[in-house]
């Protein structure tokens, strides 16, 4: 009887793509995915370091797998991920369930870590260099969109971050692989990519003759049978023309920006080294706006930096509404051992924390709500998802139908190019996954956009 394994997922996307590879190189050991802890052989813990709430996470964790082992003494235990490479001796030493911790950087290891574990325990964090001659085996996520890594690492070295000491140094994927991917990815259904990277504007940089990041996704646009590109992050100091250029011009390419800012003062921006001053980073914002047509801009944000004053504070929120974010995710500073921020002083109180980040939250709530406000009237183009359960009609949606009674099946959910959440009538016709359709938005809510999508309005059915 073949083992059983489970991945817990924590952090972003790049740790959920190293999951789809663990996952392909363990079925292809023999293993296969159970949903449950108790008929798992193997329990996998894919963790994040980028703050200090998500390592608690880890060890709390490992608290209840080290009582569930009490009761399965046969199950394995790994750890791995972010947290595992930046403190893998601490967590083996902490956590007596702990069988295996291998790092982001030597996951092709695995089946040899597998076959060491069965005979000690195995703590490998070891960096390897990347095999870039052919694709890992992936057993991708469900869904409309597949991540595909285009670079691991990261050469930036932000105070404040961990990623480059957990993913180490960047590498570009060749393109030509990179290619192969996102065809196969499209042989397997998915319509949609997310191209992933720590600085997706720094593609290719590093290796003579390969193209830059614009010219990546101009080869990307021709790949028959995909519908849509996205990408992310960006980082603002490499973001340039022709990447702007690029968006603007490759049709799948979506019109979806997420450039973090950080901060809005300069003095804050240079202690974080990111690069840029607060203006120069406005002038990028131009740039999009100007080359790509109704494009959406993200961001990410942290509060109380150290030595923030109320007037650094005051400039962030001057970016927030300067830039027009649709919306930011928004951090609390978090100190990580071994960054250079960690032995800043003039860290701030929580109170302060805690007051900024519900001020900013205050501030881009009406921003996002002003700005989802003026689509309404408009005309997106969606990719549905699926559909919604009766019941979750949007609430306040003026002139969309209501769900007649429960068996109403017409309300559908799905994406914008914009990448907003949305949820449509299809009048008169039954969308399948996949279908982009284009839906007239009556309603502009702050986490979703509502409308109705007449029979006319199917763009392109899947599998054309
Ligand atoms: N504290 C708070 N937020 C952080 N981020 C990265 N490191 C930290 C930290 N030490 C945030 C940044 C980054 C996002 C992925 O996480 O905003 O863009
Ligand atoms: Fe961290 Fe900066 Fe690299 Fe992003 S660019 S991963 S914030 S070091």
């Amino acid at each position: 009887m073949s083992k059983k394994f489970k991945i817990f997922t924590y952090g972003c996307q790049m740790n959920r793509y190293d999951t789809e590879t663990i996952t392909g190189y363990l079925e292809a050991e023999g293993y296969e995915e159970t949903e449950s802890n108790e008929s798992a052989d193997l329990i996998l813990l894919n963790t994040c370091s980028i703050r200090d709430k998500a390592e608690q996470k880890v060890y709390s964790q490992i608290g209840r797998l080290d009582k569930l082992k009490k009761t399965n003494p046969a199950l394995k235990v790994g750890v791995c991920g972010c947290f595992a490479t930046r403190d893998g001796e601490a967590i083996a030493k902490r956590g007596k369930a702990v069988d295996l911790v291998f790092g982001t950087q030597n996951i092709a290891k695995l089946p040899m870590l597998l076959e060491e574990m069965e005979e000690r325990r195995v703590v490998d964090t070891e960096p390897i260099a990347p095999d870039f001659t052919e694709l890992a085996p992936m057993v991708r996520g469900g869904g409309l969109n597949a991540f595909v890594s285009i670079a691991r690492g990261c050469d930036n070295f932000c105070t404040f971050c961990v990623v480059p000491y957990t993913r180490g140094p960047e590498w570009s994927k060749p393109s030509e692989l990179i290619v192969d991917e996102v065809e196969r990815a499209v042989e397997e259904g998915f319509r949609e990519v997310t191209l992933l990277g720590q600085n997706v504007n720094s593609y290719g940089r590093k290796s003579p003759g390969e193209l830059t990041f614009g010219g990546l996704m101009r080869r990307l646009n021709d790949v028959n049978g995909l519908e849509r590109i996205r990408f992310m992050t960006s980082h603002p100091k490499d973001c340039d023309e022709d990447m702007v250029d690029a968006m603007g011009e490759s049709p799948k390419v979506c019109e979806h920006l997420h450039l973090p800012v950080q901060s809005g003062a300069d003095a804050v921006l240079a202690r974080m080294e990111r690069g840029y001053t607060a203006e120069e980073y406005l002038e990028k914002v131009s740039l999009f706006r100007e080359r790509v047509k109704d494009g959406v801009l993200t961001s990410d944000v942290i509060i109380g930096f150290p030595g923030e004053r109320d007037e650094d504070f005051e400039r962030t929120l001057r970016v927030l509404r300067e830039a027009r974010y649709d919306n930011i995710y928004m951090f609390k500073y978090s100190p990580r051992p071994g960054t250079p921020a960690f032995d800043m002083e003039d860290t701030l109180p929580e109170e302060v924390l805690t007051e900024r980040f519900e001020e900013a939250s205050r501030v881009q709530r009406e921003m996002t709500e002003s700005l989802h406000a003026e689509l309404v009237g408009g005309v997106q183009e969606v990719m549905v998802e699926g559909a919604v359960k009766p019941r979750s009609a949007p609430a306040g949606c003026a002139g969309c139908p209501d769900f007649a009674d429960e068996s109403d099946s017409n309300w559908f959910a799905g994406r914008s190019r914009g990448n907003h959440r949305v949820q449509l009538y299809a009048e008169g016709f039954t969308p399948e996954p996949g279908d982009v359709v284009e839906v007239k938005i009556m309603r502009g809510g702050i986490h979703s956009l509502a409308g109705v999508s007449p029979p006319s309005a199917v763009v392109m059915e899947e599998g054309e």
